[in-house]
């Protein structure tokens, strides 16, 4: 199931992806994009599939698109082949996706990990908007994931600067949900995702697109969307069974329907 940059696996609910260039520290070249962007539509469509990883290994997750191959590109050059449009895909995975960060996540590397739902760090991490350094800036999301992840002085300083952040420093903006040592950071990352791969598939799905929804509505639109989300988690036999569960004081068996 891997593919030329990728190694693919499944467990236990949990789709692992592993971003795999190591000569160029993971650089997100085209290629790359567009079989991750495949590989997660293949999983939002396998039920087998609850959860998705995406890591690069220990040693770096990835150090941002492919500089080599963007050097020589036109502006038109990129709007025709809208590479964008591969993010896109990626940023639409309608289940949880969990980032395990270790060694540099910058640029496009730092845009990746924040489409994910969840950051795992490892101490070695380093998180980054890199791109002013070679005359341009991020174009994946990071002037907007990161300055409402860390808020508006840390992201400016970052994106204005190029100065990357430590796990710890990223642990205290609110950038990722936790630090561990580097060789504790795939069991964790795969204990988390197993965790959430054991909750009702629809109640997780859409408590996803809710929290997501946040980002871009006024408070009254979410709180309307959140509301009609919940009534509709009583037309599934998951909300019947944990209820029934709960009252009588056993596990639930979630059956994701
Ligand atoms: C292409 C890259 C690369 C990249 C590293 N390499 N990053 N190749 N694109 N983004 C290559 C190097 O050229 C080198 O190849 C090999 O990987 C090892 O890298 P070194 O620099 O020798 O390693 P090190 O000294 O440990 O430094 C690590 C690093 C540095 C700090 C991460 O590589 C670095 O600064 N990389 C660029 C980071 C960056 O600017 N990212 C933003 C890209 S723009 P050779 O052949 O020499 O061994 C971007 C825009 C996103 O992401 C827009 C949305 C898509």
């Amino acid at each position: 199931m891997d593919t030329k940059h990728l190694i693919i696996s499944q467990k236990e609910g949990v789709g692992r992806v592993q971003l795999h260039r190591p000569r160029v520290l993971n650089a997100l070249n085209k290629e790359l994009v567009a079989e991750l962007a495949d590989v997660l539509d293949k999983m939002d469509r396998d039920d087998e599939v609850r959860v998705a990883l995406i890591t690069g290994g220990p040693k770096c997750f990835a150090a941002g698109a492919d500089i080599d191959e963007m050097a020589e590109s036109s502006a038109v050059e990129m709007l025709l082949e809208d590479q964008f449009a591969q993010w896109d895909r990626i940023r639409r995975f309608s289940k949880p996706l969990i980032a395990a960060v270790s060694g540099p996540a910058l640029g496009g590397g730092c845009e990746l990990a924040m489409v994910c739902d969840m950051i795992l760090a490892s101490e070695k991490a380093r998180f980054g908007q890199p791109e002013v350094n070679l005359g341009v800036m991020p174009g994946a999301g990071g002037t907007q994931r990161l300055s409402r992840a860390v808020g508006k002085a840390r992201a400016m300083e970052m994106v204005l600067t190029g100065r990357s952040m430590t796990a710890r420093e990223a642990l205290n903006a609110g950038l990722i949900n936790r630090v561990v040592p580097v060789e504790l950071l795939e069991e964790e990352a795969m204990k988390l995702a197993r965790e959430v791969a054991s909750k009702p598939p629809v109640a997780v799905r859409l408590a996803k697109r809710s929290v997501l929804k946040s980002f871009d509505t006024t408070v009254e639109e979410g709180l309307d969307y959140e509301q009609k989300l919940f009534y509709f988690l009583f037309a599934t036999e998951d909300q019947r069974e944990g209820m029934k569960a709960f009252q009588e004081k056993r596990k639930p068996r979630f059956r994701g329907k």
